[in-house]
């Protein structure tokens, strides 16, 4: 396909001393803009817990109560989202911040009562993302969805990785990158995959060799790759990692 370079930043690798923020620049600089998707769920955790709000999670997902969600929506939306655009922003490239509720880019339904308000999205409008992609400005987004709501939409949470899956395939991106806090997907005996299938991957998540944050990370590159996009999960801590992507990390197998 030949839309832009989809990159996914961990919240996890936020904050260590990488080159993310130059590299993702200097693409833009030379003409490759990308999209950016980013989570932050390391950030979340550490503003409820000062709320003495505990943080609980199913399947990788977190449980999005009542008193989590202004949480969630605060340090995705704002806090965290405000400081990978200022970081690119000094890095020479043009960024603007937008979460999914933002120009109603990614409609929800409700995934499961049990978890709250956490969105499942049944649909991408990407106009502001495209909007600002052909102005070559670089696009940030946080991973907040909408619910359709009279009075007003209702805000909710949506893992990053779902959401980066579903806008990489919305907008036919040629490539979809994952920068997280390991050097890939492992397997049960804790070595690297340098390239994974489909099926090995889904026995991998049957046999809980992947969990927690994995098992999202994994399902939406499994959707990505389905729709014929690209899709790599790499060590977001190394340095220049998205200036040297070719069999990097863990590729997955069209
Ligand atoms: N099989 C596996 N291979 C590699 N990592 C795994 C595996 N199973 C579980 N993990 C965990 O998944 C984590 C990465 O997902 P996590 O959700 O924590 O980070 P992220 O998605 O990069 O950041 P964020 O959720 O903030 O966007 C790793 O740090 C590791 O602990
Ligand atoms: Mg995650």
């Amino acid at each position: 396909m030949s839309g832009p370079l989809v990159i996914k930043i961990g919240g996890s690798t936020l904050g260590s001393a990488d080159t993310t923020f130059r590299d993702v620049a200097g693409l833009a600089a030379e003409g490759s803009v990308p999209v950016v998707v980013h989570g932050g769920g390391a950030e979340a955790s550490k503003w409820l817990e000062a709320m003495q709000i505990p943080s609980r999670f199913e399947r990788g997902l977190r449980v999005t109560d009542a008193r989590v969600l202004p949480v969630v929506v605060a340090v995705f939306a704002g806090l965290v989202n405000k400081r990978i655009v200022s970081a690119i922003n000094a890095a020479g490239a043009p960024a603007v911040g937008l979460c999914g509720a933002d120009g109603r880019i990614l409609e929800c339904r409700i995934a499961a009562p049990e978890l709250g308000f956490v969105g499942e999205p049944v649909a991408v409008h990407p106009r502001a993302i495209s909007a600002l992609h052909q102005a070559g400005i670089i696009p940030v987004i946080g991973p907040i969805g909408f619910v359709p709501g009279e009075d007003s939409d209702q805000l909710v949470n949506v893992n990053a990785d779902t959401v980066a899956g579903n806008i990489a395939s919305a907008l036919g991106a040629s490539r979809l990158v994952f920068l997280t806090d390991v050097e890939g997907v492992r397997d049960g005996e804790g070595t690297t995959i340098p390239r994974l299938s489909g099926e090995r991957a889904r026995a991998l998540i049957a046999e809980g060799a992947v969990s927690g944050g994995m098992i999202p990370k994994v399902e939406a590159c499994l959707h990505a790759l389905s729709l014929g996009v690209r899709v790599q999960i790499v060590d977001g801590r190394q340095p220049g990692i998205l200036r040297a992507l070719d069999g990097a990390g863990t590729v997955f197998e069209p």
